[in-house]
């Protein structure tokens, strides 16, 4: 099967904007929400690289590093860590940013494990993924470190 590079399928510049139904009862973004639009962006990197229906497997390592607020734009990069047979690993990025100086913050990571299924909603082969930059090189590397965790964990 002929592999795909990272860039092929990764999202750079997804926006949404805070709005007051987007909120806790603090007044703070809703973290069930962000990661409602999480699941959402990293499931299309997983359509667009496998070709495939593709399900949520699990999503781990999520953190909630900064709060955002009623009114600033959510920017959101996800991109294709790694391949195995019928998994993959999606790492994903949030950072909260000012309209008025363009100034961004980092508010969330998390990494997300899809399976690609076939007609039968049987898990699918997926094609490589071929890591082309240095940070796509290490982000492989490290993934097989998570995906041992998570297999031990399991
Ligand atoms: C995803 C699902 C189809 C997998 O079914 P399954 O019978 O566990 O399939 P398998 O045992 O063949 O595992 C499928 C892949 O997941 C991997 N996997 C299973 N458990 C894992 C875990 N805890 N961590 C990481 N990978 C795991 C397997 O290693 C395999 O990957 P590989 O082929 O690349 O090695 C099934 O669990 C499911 O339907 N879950 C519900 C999905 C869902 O509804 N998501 C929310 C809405 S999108």
């Amino acid at each position: 099967m002929q592999g795909k590079t990272v860039a092929e399928s990764a999202i750079h510049d997804q926006t949404s904007v805070v709005f007051p139904n987007d909120l806790n009862a603090y007044g703070t973004l809703f973290g069930g929400r962000v990661l409602d639009l999480c699941d959402r962006v990293a499931g299309v990197v997983a359509k667009r690289h496998s070709g495939k229906v593709c399900v949520t497997l699990g999503i781990d390592s999520v953190r909630f590093l900064a709060p955002a607020r009623h009114g600033d734009i959510l920017v959101m990069k996800a991109s294709l860590n790694r391949v195995w047979k019928t998994s993959m690993e999606i790492g994903l990025k949030v950072f909260k940013e000012d309209f008025k100086t363009q100034e961004r913050t980092h508010i969330l990571s998390a990494y997300f494990t899809f399976v690609a299924l076939d007609d039968h909603l049987k898990p699918v082969e997926i094609p490589p993924v071929i890591p082309m930059t240095l940070d796509e090189k290490r982000r492989f590397k490290e993934a097989e470190e998570r995906r041992l965790t998570r297999l031990q964990n399991r």
